[in-house]
């Protein structure tokens, strides 16, 4: 079992939770996932690893409650225990000193771009991160980011906070303004937000590396629903990636094949919550 230490709401929908997992923690590296099993009857779910710290055992991850599993998960509370942890997987993400690099991060998945910022600082990058959210509420880590970045761009859609702007905006201002000195570009966030920016880089022939973790479902290379069609051929995210050449993606595939699912994760949480709903009237009724 593996003890919930700590929980944090970074926003309305965004939960934090430092789980103990010293086997993790040692081997654990950036760009890596982990599948959480609630209990022993539970779902698989893929978490990227956001943080961890070898010394104390421990493993940062973080989600959006969006469906069945992760509104369940958002309920527990420290000293809870899932039953699995099963990790580090996936490829980590290749760091060398590249030069100048740009990471870009939208709404949860900052949490996944900081451990490769901090990482691509820690090998001798000169590390330009932008980060970004529909409003403010939904920013966190601006501190953390700019601790591992040497030039820190803030924004929000709706100009709530920082530069009102996509992150698309000054990622395509940083590639014009400094034409040859950017080597390489991590963008991270939803697919629509991954699409954009791999659009934005394409023309200037900067490599650009996105992670599709939050197309993985059960993470096991078995149930086929992260296969993404590569211009080299068709990969599966959780067994080939999770990060991949954005250039080679074919976005609209994968935009579509997103929204496959959508009817039976809508009915699983309205099914969760009825069930939630009865055993807070059994509590109330002294059942
Ligand atoms: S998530 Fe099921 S095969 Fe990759």
């Amino acid at each position: 079992m593996y003890r919930i230490l700590h929980k944090e709401a970074l926003s309305e929908v965004t939960k934090l939770m430092v789980i103990a997992a010293p086997e993790v923690a040692r081997k654990a590296r950036p760009g890596q996932f982990v599948i959480v099993r609630i209990d022993e009857r539970g779902e698989r779910i893929p978490l990227t690893i956001a943080d961890y710290d070898r010394e104390a055992g421990t493993v940062t991850i973080i989600f959006q409650e969006v469906g069945k599993t992760t509104m369940h998960l958002g309920t527990l509370e420290p000293g809870d225990e899932l039953a699995t942890f099963t990790g580090p997987l996936g490829h980590p993400t290749e760091i060398e000193n590249y030069g100048t690099v740009v990471c870009v991060g939208g709404g949860t998945s900052i949490a996944i771009i900081f451990p490769i910022a901090r990482a691509l600082k820690e090998a001798g990058n000169r590390v330009i991160s932008i980060i970004g959210a529909r409003n403010k509420d939904l920013l966190f880590w601006e501190d953390r980011m700019r601790a591992v970045s040497d030039e820190l761009i803030v924004c929000t859609d709706d100009g709530s906070y920082g530069r009102k702007a996509l992150v698309t905006e000054p990622l395509r201002e940083l590639l014009e303004q400094r034409d040859g000195e950017i080597a390489r570009v991590w963008a991270i966030g939803p697919a629509i937000m991954m699409k954009f920016c791999a659009l934005t880089t394409k023309p200037f022939g900067v490599k650009t590396i996105v992670s599709l973790n939050t197309i993985m479902i059960d993470g096991t290379g078995m149930c086929g629903g992260c296969r993404v069609q590569l211009t080299d051929g068709a990969k599966f995210v959780c067994v080939d990636g999770p990060e991949f050449d954005a250039h080679q993606v074919d976005w609209d595939l994968l935009l579509a094949r997103q929204r496959f699912y959508l009817e039976e994760e809508k009915l699983a949480v309205e099914r969760w919550r009825h069930q939630c709903q009865l055993e807070a009237q059994l509590t109330a009724a002294g059942a």
